[in-house]
C-alpha cells in the first residue's frame, strides 16, 4: 500500500501538458519540497508516499501511454497520445523505432543493500520503512529487479571488517557473518523479496579480503591477496553463500572483486584489494570457479571487471584468454566513474569480442569529489538517465545504482567518501526524500522489464540534446525512453516502422524525461 493518505489540496497540479494530441493528463502524487536547487524532491513519511503508474494492463490500440517527469513540474505524470497524421513535418524532430532490428536482452535495474543503506532504513518507523522498500521493489513503486550485496564491509560501513579477522585462520573456522548482515542487510533483503512481485536477482561483491590474507595486512591501501590464500579466499565466497542461504537468500551472480584496480595503485583510502587481470584469471579459473561448482554454487554467475570502462575490452580479453577462467565467466561489470575518459564504443567492442557474455553496469553514483548530497538536483537525474541510455545503446543489459538509501550527509561512510543517493533519509522527522535520480531509475526500471529486447531507435536531432532507447517488452508492448536535455521546447514525431496508423506527436517542455509505452 503506497497511497495511504493523499491530500490533493497540497499537490501542485503540473501546469504542463502537451496540448496538441494529448488527452487525459492526470496529476502526479508527488508531495514537493524545494531546497533552492534546480528542481524539487518528493517527500514521503510513515503515512504518505507517491507511487509510479503501471502500464501492465491492456492498452487500447492506437494509443500510447506517456509517463513524464520534468524539471519544474512533474514526476511520473501520465497522459495518453493517439497515433495520428503528423501536423507539421518540417519543424519536428523525428524518432524512428524499428522492431525488425534487435539487440540485447535486459537483465534488469537495481541498487545496493550496503550497510549504510540498511542503517538508514532502520532509523525510520516501521511503516515508513515499508513505504521506502515498496517505493523501490513494490508494484506501486519502480519495481527494481536487481540487488547488489557487498561481501562484508565496504567504505559504506561504519568501520572496515571482514568475516574472519583472525590472522592465519586459513581453514575459516572462525568465519561468521556480522551484525551488519543480520540487522542491516538480511532483514531488508528478505522484506524486499516479500514486497516484490518477481524474484530479485542478487549479486555480491567483495571490497577486501581479511587483512591477514593480503600483502599489506590492511583493508585499504596498496595491496593484493597473497597467492597462498587464493583457495581460502574461494572458500570464503562459499561460506558467504552458505550463511546467506541459511537466511533463505540465494544469489544469481557475483563479481570476483569490486574495482580490482584500486588496490594496484598507492592511495586507495577505503576497502580495496588489487588484482591484475592475469591474477584474476588464475583465481577464477583455478580456485573460485571450480570451488563454487564443487560446493553446489555452480549456478552463481561470475562477473569480472566490476571496474571503470577504461578497462574494456582489455580486461575481458586477458581474463578470457585463460581457458580455465573462460569456462566460468558469464559477464562483465562496469562502473561509470571514468566515463569521460573513454567513449561507450568500448562496450560495443567488448560485446563484439564476446557476444555470448553479458555486460552489466554494476555501480554508479553522483557526488564523489563534489557536493555529496544535493537535494533536488535535476542535473543528477540527467546524468543518470543519459548514462543509462548510452549504456543500453551499447549492449549493456542493465544498470545498478550504488546505495539504495543514504543520510543527509551522504553517509555513513567510515572513509568519509560521502556521495548522493536516489533516496535520502531524515530520521529526526521520520521522512525520506525521493531525489530526481529516483525518477531517472524508475523511468527505466519499471517500464523495461527483464527479458525486454532492445530494438532500433534513430533520432534526427542536429542539436544533440535528445537521447533515447527503445525496447520490445515480453508482453509485446514497446517501451521507449526519451531524455530531453535541451533548454527549449521541441516537437517530436515518433514513427514506428511497423505501424500504418500514423505517428505520435509530442510537444513537451525543456529538461524532461518520458517513457512512452504502446502495443
Ligand atoms: C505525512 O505526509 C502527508 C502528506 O504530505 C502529511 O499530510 C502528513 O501530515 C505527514 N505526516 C506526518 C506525521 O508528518
Ligand atoms: C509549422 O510550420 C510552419 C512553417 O512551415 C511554421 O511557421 C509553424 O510555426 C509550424 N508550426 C508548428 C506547430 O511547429
Ligand atoms: C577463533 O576465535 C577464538 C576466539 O573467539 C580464538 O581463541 C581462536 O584462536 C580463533 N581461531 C583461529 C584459528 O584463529
Ligand atoms: C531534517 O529534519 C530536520 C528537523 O526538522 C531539519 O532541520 C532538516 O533540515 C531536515 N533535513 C532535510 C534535508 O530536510
Ligand atoms: C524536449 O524539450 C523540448 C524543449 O526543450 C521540447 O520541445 C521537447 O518536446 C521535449 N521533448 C520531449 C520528448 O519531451
Ligand atoms: C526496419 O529494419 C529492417 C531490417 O533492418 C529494414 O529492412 C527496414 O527497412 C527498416 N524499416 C524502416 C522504416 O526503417
Ligand atoms: C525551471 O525553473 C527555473 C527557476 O525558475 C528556471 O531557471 C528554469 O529555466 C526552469 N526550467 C525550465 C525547463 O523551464
Amino acid at each position: 500500500m503506497m497511497k495511504l493518505f493523499v491530500d490533493y489540496s497540497l499537490i501542485i497540479i503540473p501546469a504542463i501538458f502537451c496540448s496538441l494530441t494529448i488527452s487525459d493528463a492526470s496529476a502526479d502524487d508527488c508531495f514537493r519540497r524545494y531546497y533552492g536547487e534546480s528542481s524539487f524532491v518528493c517527500v514521503c513519511n510513515a503515512t504518505y508516499c507517491d507511487s509510479a503508474p503501471s502500464v501492465d494492463g491492456p492498452l487500447p490500440t492506437g494509443q500510447a501511454i506517456v509517463i513524464s517527469s520534468t524539471q519544474n513540474d512533474s514526476r511520473f505524470q501520465t497522459h495518453y497520445l493517439h497515433f495520428d497524421i503528423p501536423s507539421n513535418e518540417s519543424t519536428v524532430f523525428q524518432i524512428t523505432v524499428n522492431a525488425s532490428k534487435t539487440y540485447q536482452a535486459i537483465i534488469g535495474f537495481g541498487g545496493a543493500f550496503t550497510d549504510a543503506a540498511g542503517i538508514n532504513i532502520a532509523k525510520l518507523s516501521f511503516p515508513a520503512q515499508e513505504l521506502l522498500l515498496s517505493s523501490y521493489f513494490g508494484t506501486l513503486g519502480i519495481e527494481y529487479g536487481i540487488g547488489r550485496v557487498p561481501i562484508a564491509g565496504s567504505d559504506f560501513s561504519t568501520y572496515p571488517y571482514s568475516y574472519d579477522d583472525f590472522p592465519g585462520d586459513t581453514t575459516l573456522s572462525n568465519f561468521s557473518l556480522t551484525e551488519e548482515d543480520l540487522v542491516f542487510k538480511i532483514p531488508f533483503i528478505n522484506w524486499a523479496k516479500t514486497i516484490s512481485s518477481k524474484p530479485i536477482k542478487l549479486f555480491s561483491s567483495p571490497w577486501s579480503g581479511p587483512a591477514w590474507m593480503k600483502s599489506n595486512n590492511d583493508f585499504s591501501g596498496f595491496g593484493h591477496l597473497l597467492p597462498e590464500n587464493y583457495q581460502p579466499w574461494a572458500e570464503y565466497f562459499v561460506k558467504f553463500f552458505e550463511e546467506y542461504r541459511k537466511h533463505d537468500i540465494n544469489f544469481w551472480a557475483l563479481t570476483a572483486q569490486n574495482e580490482p584496480n584500486n588496490g594496484r595503485v598507492p592511495g586507495c583510502s577505503w576497502n580495496c584489494m588489487g588484482w591484475s587481470p592475469e591474477d584474476q584469471a588464475l583465481f577464477v579459473g583455478q580456485n573460485l570457479g571450480p570451488t563454487l561448482a564443487n560446493k553446489g554454487f555452480g549456478d552463481v554467475n561470475i562477473m569480472v571487471v566490476d571496474d571503470q570502462r577504461t578497462f574494456m575490452p582489455s580486461w575481458p580479453e586477458t581474463v578470457l584468454a585463460d581457458p580455465e577462467a573462460n569456462k566460468y565467466v558469464s559477464g562483465f561489470g562496469v562502473h561509470w566513474y571514468a566515463n569521460n575518459l573513454v567513449p561507450p564504443s568500448v562496450l560495443t567492442s567488448t560485446h563484439e569480442a564476446f557476444p555470448d557474455r553479458f555486460i552489466l553496469a554494476t555501480e554508479a553514483c553522483n557526488g564523489p569529489y563534489e557536493e555529496p548530497v544535493i537535494m533536488g538536483s535535476w542535473e543528477r537525474l540527467e546524468s543518470y538517465a543519459h548514462d543509462i541510455i548510452e549504456d543500453l545503446n551499447h549492449w549493456v543489459a542493465g544498470w545498478v545504482d550504488w546505495n539504495l538509501v543514504l543520510d543527509e550527509g551522504g553517509g555513513p561512510n567510515w572513509a568519509e567518501n560521502y556521495v548522493d543517493a536516489p533516496i535520502i533519509v531524515n530520521n529526526t522527522v521520520d521522512e525520506f526524500y525521493k531525489q530526481p535520480m529516483f525518477y531517472a531509475m524508475g523511468h527505466f526500471s519499471k517500464y523495461i522489464p527483464e527479458d525486454s529486447i532492445r530494438i532500433e531507435l534513430e533520432i534526427s536531432d542536429s542539436t544533440r540534446s535528445l537521447f533515447g532507447t527503445a525496447f520490445l517488452r515480453p508482453d509485446g508492448k514497446r517501451s521507449i525512453v526519451i531524455l530531453n536535455r535541451s533548454d527549449e521546447e521541441r516537437m517530436i514525431s515518433l514513427v514506428d516502422a511497423d505501424r500504418v496508423d500514423g505517428t505520435l506527436t509530442l510537444i513537451c517542455p525543456a529538461r524532461s524525461i518520458h517513457t512512452i509505452v504502446y502495443v
